[in-house]
């Protein structure tokens, strides 16, 4: 049983396929797969509710189905008829809206957002989904009095995961998602719109912009956190602005930002240190992967910083 939710898990949220392979070829036994397993199978992955529902982009699930077959006709197996099928469809569809979904399901609840793997796109990096932002779930979910029934409001809010996975696992009592992008805005609206998450608003925030800013005065959170927010120099004066006027008005802040093996991350220790009103404490941590069911081997660390907490 476990076996078979590590499967769905790893569909779901789009794991590296080999992974995803590795796992069913661990369970491959003597017997091969019959027709009626391969059927199974396909439930539990490209066939799940959820998939169905949400499915990824259709680079993922044909590549998926690929390497599937290739896996099973390794093995000598007779492939379930029901596996070709899925794929020709999958490979003569060029109607369908090409869009991507990821989902999570953490804590027995299932997250599921609108994402891009690209890095950058259409200029902005707020369209995907970062570690950090993923690590920042497993920070909150471990010191939930931190959270709970607090006013929160999250600096460039990208996707929306961080945000939307504290509002349906822990219980803030209102959360303000913030960016400057205007499409990062209507696509946090959307990943808002799909989990059904409720106390919360969408506003733009470009920090830079003293009008956007006044919400801090205005909202007084009772938190302000962000992750993955300093991987270019040229943004930290601008995020300290912010961090300067929140400390004036007393708000506490905790920011978890991932360490690139740059000197990014101590100019911005640096920027915090020319502020003697500022006090800040600085830990580091490692990924969580059990969370995210991610066994890659790629160690990624991160600072959180916490201000005022
Ligand atoms: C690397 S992404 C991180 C997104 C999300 N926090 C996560 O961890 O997945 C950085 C985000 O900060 C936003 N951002 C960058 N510079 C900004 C600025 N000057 N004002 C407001 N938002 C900004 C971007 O639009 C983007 O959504």
């Amino acid at each position: 049983m476990e076996t078979l939710d590590k499967i769905t898990q790893l569909y779901l949220s789009r794991a590296a396929i080999s992974k995803i392979l590795d796992s069913i070829d661990s369970n491959l036994n003597e017997g091969g797969l019959s027709e009626c397993d391969q059927v199974k199978l396909l439930k539990l992955t490209i066939l799940h509710e959820v998939a169905i529902k949400f499915p990824a982009c259709l680079k993922y699930r044909s590549l998926f189905l690929k390497k599937l077959i290739a896996l099973l006709e390794s093995r000598n197996i007779e492939i379930a008829e029901a596996i070709y099928v899925n794929y020709t469809n999958l490979i003569a569809n060029n109607q369908e809206k090409d869009i991507n979904y990821t989902s999570y399901l953490i804590k027995g609840q299932v997250i599921t957002v609108e994402d891009t793997d690209s890095l950058v796109e259409e200029g902005t990096t707020g369209l995907h989904c970062w570690e950090a932002g993923k690590q920042f779930i497993s920070f909150a979910l471990s010191h939930q009095h931190l959270f709970e029934n607090k006013t929160i409001l999250e600096l460039g809010s990208g996707v929306g995961l961080t945000g939307i996975a504290i509002s349906k696992l822990i219980n803030p009592s209102f959360f303000y998602f913030t960016d400057c992008d205007p499409q990062v805005l209507s696509l946090i609206q959307r990943n808002i719109d799909i989990n059904k998450c409720s106390n919360c608003k969408v506003l733009p925030f470009l920090w830079k912009d003293e009008n956007d800013s006044k919400c801090l005065d205005t909202i007084k959170p009772d938190l302000i956190i962000g992750s993955d927010l300093v991987y270019d120099p040229i943004i930290i004066s601008d995020l300290l602005d912010v961090i300067n006027r929140s400390n004036r008005l007393k708000l506490s802040m905790i920011f978890l930002f991932t360490d690139r093996k740059t000197d990014v991350l101590s100019q911005f220790e640096k920027a915090l240190n020319s502020n003697k009103d500022l006090h800040w404490e600085v830990e580091i941590l490692l990924m969580d992967k059990d969370l995210f069911f991610d066994h890659s081997s790629t160690e990624f660390k991160f600072h959180l910083y916490k201000i005022n907490v």
